[in-house]
């Protein structure tokens, strides 16, 4: 069932666990993920990005999440994922979206402020998740990630949270989108003085590539909300792959794709437990 994402945080909140947030760029992921989140009986956020929107085409990407939301029979978000227009964020919320990233990080502080609290009037009763600092990297694919891009200054995080009246903040502290140089190296003190402070929960993105230990420990210290794209679209590249190649020339439509769903649906049933329960399950 839709339902709005304030929802969800709620739950993740209550439990103190994380919720997962999944990318989608079309039907295929969008039923494997819905079908994971149904097999393990949880609630996810299923996020549709600017990049994503622009590629699929709104009308069409926002028609498949809301219909598989609504079909669903666990509660699901669907969440505007880094959105920078207004234009965008009136469209999605328009469109029956529950759930909106408003990502400033880009811009000085005031700015970001004043781009949220736009945000809220348009945004109205549904979820809105802000953004302190930067997350490197791409959100669409994975390759270079900046490092230089500032982290959430946990003197900021309750003015910030205060005067934009997010209902979830998204931190930097060392995560990045895509895929990482080395080992991920996240300023847990950082983060726990942030979670000190925030009057919302945190949610962390670039969590693909972070090992499990440290995804405990980032929950433990208030994380929320984790989203989780590149690793869902290497499950699908890997075994879309592999499909063809075992095909022999039938070009069979379903058993490939549906191979490569099964594999995302593994994947993203992973995430969920370890987000969850604290264990990916293998
Ligand atoms: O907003 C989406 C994410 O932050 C996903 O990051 O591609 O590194 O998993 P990821
Ligand atoms: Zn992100």
């Amino acid at each position: 069932m839709l339902v709005n994402g304030r929802e969800i945080l709620a739950w993740a909140v209550a439990r103190r666990c994380a919720v997962a947030s999944f990318n989608t760029y079309d039907l295929e992921l969008t039923r494997a993920l819905i079908a994971a989140a149904e097999a393990e009986q949880a609630p996810i956020f299923l996020a549709a990005g600017a990049g994503a929107l622009e590629f699929a085409g709104f009308t069409l990407l926002s028609a498949v999440v809301l219909a598989a939301a609504e079909e669903a029979t666990v509660p699901v978000a669907v969440h505007l994922d880094h959105a920078t227009h207004p234009a965008l964020v009136e469209r999605a919320v328009a469109a029956g979206f529950t759930s909106v990233m408003v990502d400033g990080s880009a811009l000085p502080f005031a700015g970001n402020v004043a781009h949220l609290q736009a945000a809220r009037t348009a945004v109205g009763p549904w979820a809105l998740e802000g953004e302190l600092g930067g997350v490197g990297g791409s959100e669409d694919r994975a390759g270079s990630q900046h490092s230089e891009v500032p982290m959430t200054d946990p003197d900021e995080a309750a003015a910030f949270a205060e005067h934009t009246g997010i209902d979830s903040l998204a931190v930097a502290i060392g995560n990045a989108h895509g895929v990482y140089k080395g080992e991920p190296r996240l300023d847990l003190d950082r983060l726990a003085a942030i979670e000190a402070v925030s009057p919302v929960p945190l949610v962390l993105h670039g969590a693909s590539g972070i090992p499990d230990g440290l995804i405990a420990a980032c929950i433990e210290r208030g994380v929320r909300k984790i989203n989780v794209n590149t690793e869902l679209r290497r499950a699908w590249f890997e075994q879309l792959a592999a499909g063809l190649a075992l095909d022999g020339g039938r070009y069979d439509l379903p058993a490939v794709f549906g191979g490569a769903m099964e594999s995302v649906t593994g994947t993203a049933r992973s995430f969920i437990r370890l987000f969850r329960d604290g264990a990916s399950g293998g």
